[in-house]
């Protein structure tokens, strides 16, 4: 069923998150989705069945047929360039899943296609809808916390994340473009300075880390400590055991994902399910949407914008070169 007003969008690719965006559009009043791509058939029809959409294999050949002006790009991490030029070209803005890509050239020619094509591009960092990090953002912004002189970030994940995602990104870059992107944020100053070790043993014979752990040094004279793994045991009873703390000369902050703050026994079974995206109403995937309408609109920035997040993903490749290369890397402008 297609509405008949609201900013006409189409999703490209249907996976764990672009499921959820789907589902998202469908639902907001000010989004006629129109359309639904993704290469797996099977999948794409499903999804079109129960949102009463077209559902295509190929999203060029939907966005011939049908008339949208923006997309949702949700497809495989390494895969984000050619949809995003292909949008770009056609004059429809673009709501993108994080990471921005993961090369630092696709992520610039993302942004070179957005440009060319005079479109808005806004990138998915879904902590900047989190109202703990927001909470912090804003007390470190109103000086409540008096001079920040050092933090800590964590997103670590059990092996079954990293085994999902097959070897395609660093647990650095899928997860830890949020932290990243959350610490300049809520620091208030951009990262000049990263060294950084990793290691691997359960998922070597992917090719990638199990674990980076880097310390960040901030133009304001802050500094961090950031970890991130995917090397929990599959066993671990939280899907993700992420942290943050912001210390300042007069106060101090914490969040900690690990307290099971939500838990259902439900069919003999006790689950704790991610208060943050697995809920119905996945509420910071519907704000991020709504700021997405408010962006096209003309009516507020973009939270994060192209520079922002190719600036998050500009981190955490210099946190893998320091580790490949047992150094410190500055981060240029
Ligand atoms: N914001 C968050 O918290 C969060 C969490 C998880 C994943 N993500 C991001 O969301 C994006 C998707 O991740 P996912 O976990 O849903 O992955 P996924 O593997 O579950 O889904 C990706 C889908 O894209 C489809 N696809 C690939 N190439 C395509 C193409 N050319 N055209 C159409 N469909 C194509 C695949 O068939 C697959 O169904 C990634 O960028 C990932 O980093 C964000």
């Amino acid at each position: 069923m297609v509405k008949d007003a609201g900013l006409r969008m189409a999703v490209i690719g249907l996976g764990v998150m672009g499921a959820r965006h789907a589902q998202i559009c469908h639902n907001l009043t000010r989004v006629d989705l129109v359309a639904v791509a993704d290469i797996k058939p099977g999948l794409s029809q499903r999804i079109g069945q129960e949102l009463d959409v077209t559902a295509y294999t190929d999203y060029r050949e939907m966005l011939d047929d049908v008339d949208v002006d923006a997309v949702t790009i949700a497809v495989t991490d390494q895969f984000h360039r050619e949809p995003c030029e292909v949008s770009a070209e056609r004059g429809l803005h673009i709501f993108l899943e994080k990471p921005i890509a993961t090369t630092m050239e696709d992520a610039r020619a993302i942004l070179d296609a957005a440009e060319r094509g005079g479109v808005k591009l806004m990138v998915g960092h879904t902590l900047r809808y989190d109202p703990r990090y927001k909470a912090i953002r804003q007390a470190a912004r109103a000086g409540q916390l008096g001079d920040i002189i050092h933090a800590y970030a964590r997103r670590n994940a059990t092996v079954r994340s990293g085994r999902r995602l097959e070897g395609r990104a660093e647990a650095m870059v899928f997860q830890g473009v949020h932290d990243i992107d959350a610490l300049t944020w809520i620091l208030g100053a951009p990262i000049t300075r990263v060294y950084a070790e990793s290691a691997s043993k359960v998922l070597r014979d992917l090719g990638v880390a199990d674990v980076t752990v880097a310390t960040l040094r901030f133009a304001n004279g802050a500094v961090a400590l950031l970890e991130q793994s995917w090397a929990l045991p599959a066993e671990a009873p939280t899907l993700l055991d992420a942290q943050l703390e912001v210390v300042g000369s007069k106060g101090a902050a914490y969040i900690d994902f690990r307290a099971p703050s939500f838990a259902l026994i439900t069919d003999g079974q006790y689950t704790q399910p991610d208060a943050i995206l697995g809920l119905p109403e996945a509420y910071y995937l519907r704000d991020e949407h709504e700021h997405f309408l408010d962006y096209v609109a003309g009516e507020a920035p973009p939270k994060v914008g192209g520079e922002e997040a190719l600036q998050a993903l500009k981190v955490a490749h210099a946190t893998l070169q320091s580790a490949a290369e047992a150094r410190p890397v500055e981060i240029g402008t």
